[in-house]
């Protein structure tokens, strides 16, 4: 049994440049993952490789992408069979908010939101499925959000992305299971990152009355789900929604 949980294994991350993405790469490096890191901002991605070699880990490779962009997407998927050989894991974290009330939604904020955190999640699923079908073994995990269960007002295009992501997550895992390709997705609850350091303080305090726990939660409590559901512990899982929320949504 080797010591660390992804020895040998190869995992994308998308949106790796920081937040949550980062988090998720960091720990997937420390369990000994060879990582492929994309985001747009290179830069960031370069500085990242580095804090992981320095630590000791596999030097990543980091590839600049939109997961927009299918084309840049198919890309990916070719240079990392080129070089590792495989795909292990997918991370589908990348994605952004435009929020807005509904009535007032502009067509682009609708479009830049299911665009990126949907079809963006799209794009990367199918170029790596066909390897991992081919490998038969996988694992996917999506980035969900507990939004995408229960909805939120002022963030109607955001909740309906993330709510496909769940149900793209459940359907593909019932395509997929038979090749051992095996399909999840984390909805985490408020994580303290840039994506909700914009929020005033009054919705701030509104939504810790709303966490049993008491708490706003770190990119590390996403991360350690993700590391679950990327190892061999979660072999018997798939399809399934595990959120990260502290107790905020329970259905
Ligand atoms: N922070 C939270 O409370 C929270 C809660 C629930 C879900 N999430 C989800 O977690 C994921 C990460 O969020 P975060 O809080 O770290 O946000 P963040 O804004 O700090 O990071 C988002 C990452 O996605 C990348 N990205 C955005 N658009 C992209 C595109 N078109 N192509 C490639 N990369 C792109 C960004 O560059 C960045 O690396 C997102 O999917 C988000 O919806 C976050």
């Amino acid at each position: 049994m080797p010591s660390k949980r992804l020895e040998g294994k190869t995992a994308i991350v998308t949106g790796a440049s920081r937040g949550i993405g980062r988090e998720i790469a960091l720990l997937l490096a420390r369990e000994g993952a060879n990582l492929v890191l994309t985001a747009r901002n290179l830069e960031a991605l370069e500085a990242l490789a580095a804090e992981i070699e320095q630590a000791g880990g596999v030097k990543p490779l980091c590839f600049s992408l939109d997961v927009k962009n299918a084309e840049k997407v198919e890309e990916l998927a070719d240079k990392t069979l080129d070089k590792y050989k495989r795909v292990d894991i997918l991370v589908n974290n990348a994605g952004v908010t435009k929020d807005g009330l509904f009535v007032r939604m502009t067509e682009s904020d609708w479009d830049e939101v299911l665009d990126t955190n949907l079809k963006g999640a799209f794009l990367c699923m199918r170029a790596v499925s066909k390897i991992m079908m081919k490998q038969r073994a996988g694992k996917i995990i999506n980035i969900a959000s507990v939004i995408g269960l229960v909805g939120n007002a002022g963030q109607a295009n955001y909740a309906a992305s993330k709510a496909g992501i769940i149900a793209l997550t459940k359907s593909v895992a019932k395509e997929l299971g038979s090749r051992n390709v095996l399909v999840n997705a984390v909805a985490p609850g408020f994580i303290e990152t840039e994506m909700t350091q914009a929020l005033a303080p009054e919705a701030k305090d509104k939504i810790l009355k709303a966490i049993p726990v008491g708490f706003f939660g770190k990119p590390a409590d996403v991360a350690q789900a993700v590391l679950f559901l990327a190892s061999e512990e979660s072999n018997f899982i798939t399809g399934q929604v595990i959120t990260v929320d502290g107790g905020m949504v329970m259905l």
